[in-house]
């Protein structure tokens, strides 16, 4: 099963993500985490491109194709064989980041997105999204007091406010998927919601696996 994490700055996913990963293991599901953009050697070398300060003549177009690349790289190297073992992929971000970053937040034209997003991906789509969700200004003011403040983060409040509706939009348009959680509410809460969300997946889909066999 194909997991994604979404949400807007200081949503906590990567704090989260450890933590769900060795509930999951300790309950005997064979976890694989991963997080975007990066996760391979080739993927980590793409980030630093897209986070570090010095970049700030990286044009939208560069940028989205930076994030296409390192996720091109992660689908084949490590999510599909991954599922082809049958593990559960837990991903710090996917596709639905480029939807809501590039698409929403920069206006980018999003049918051109999605077929770029397509072609990226060979096609692999998560069978649960989460949402971290969460005021914009308390994601970001979260950031700045981690001290996490990176370049794409340094982009103005009114961006990441159209990253977050972007969000619901995408929440709205495929429901089945997309599940949200209140990610202002504190890191306890939202870790044992997250448990209960994703448990719940994980059997949905062992029932179908079963009644199909
Ligand atoms: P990161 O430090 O991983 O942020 P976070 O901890 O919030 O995930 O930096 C990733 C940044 O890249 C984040 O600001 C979101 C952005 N991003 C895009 O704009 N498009 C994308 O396709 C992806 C994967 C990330």
């Amino acid at each position: 099963m194909f997991i994604t994490l979404e949400g807007p700055e200081g949503s906590g996913k990567t704090s989260q993500v450890p933590q769900l990963a060795k509930y999951l293991r300790d309950l005997g599901w064979d976890v694989l985490t991963t997080r975007e953009p990066g996760g391979t050697d080739i993927g980590d070398q793409i980030r630093q491109v897209l986070v570090s300060m010095e970049n700030k003549a990286l044009h939208p177009r560069t940028e989205i194709l930076l994030f296409l690349a390192a996720r091109a790289q992660l689908v084949e190297q490590v999510i599909k064989p991954a599922l082809a073992e049958g593990k559960v992929v837990l991903c710090d971000r996917y596709a639905d980041s480029t939807l809501a970053y590039q698409g929403y937040g920069h206006g980018l034209d999003l049918p051109a997105l999605r077929s770029m997003l397509q072609f990226a991906t060979d096609g692999l789509k998560p069978d649960l999204t989460i949402l971290l969700d969460l005021p914009v200004e308390v994601g970001l003011s979260r950031k700045k007091k981690e001290d996490e403040w990176n370049r794409l983060d340094a982009y103005e409040v009114k961006f990441h406010e159209r990253v977050r509706e972007g969000y619901h939009i995408l929440a709205g348009e495929e429901p089945a998927r997309w599940k949200t959680i209140d990610a202002s509410q504190p890191r306890e809460v939202v870790q044992e919601n997250l448990r209960a969300v994703v448990l719940l997946s994980l059997q949905n889909q062992s029932l179908i696996a079963d009644s199909s066999n």
